[in-house]
């Protein structure tokens, strides 16, 4: 059975805003871009940089680290020297609130 975890109320995700969830041990990052909302895992596969700190271009989050780049959208990596895509999950909202899929 699908299980929906809450990340925050739409009114707290405001549009080019970002939230970091645990969800069971695991760090996501939420992202409202545009009328859209994105979840990625929040762990470059390079070296573990935090993902969610690192500079939004359009819809590519930009490592941190090493500079590695990332599609917000579809998890591919873009630029080395990362060469695993991310995880992503899937985002709902529902009853006003911003949701991701936690299996
Ligand atoms: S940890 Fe992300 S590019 Fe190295």
């Amino acid at each position: 059975m699908t299980r929906w975890f809450d990340v925050a109320s739409v009114d707290e995700l405001s549009p080019g805003s970002c939230r970091v969830v645990d969800l069971d041990g695991m760090a996501v990052a939420v992202f409202h871009i545009g009328n859209k909302y994105y979840a990625i895992a929040d762990v470059c596969p390079h070296d573990g940089g935090d993902l969610a700190s690192g500079e939004l271009v359009g819809e590519e989050i930009i490592c941190p680290r090493h500079g590695a780049r990332f599609s917000i959208r579809t998890g591919a990596v873009l630029a080395p020297p990362a060469y695993e895509n991310l995880r992503t999950f899937p985002v709902r909202v529902a009853e006003d609130k911003v949701q991701i899929e936690a299996e």
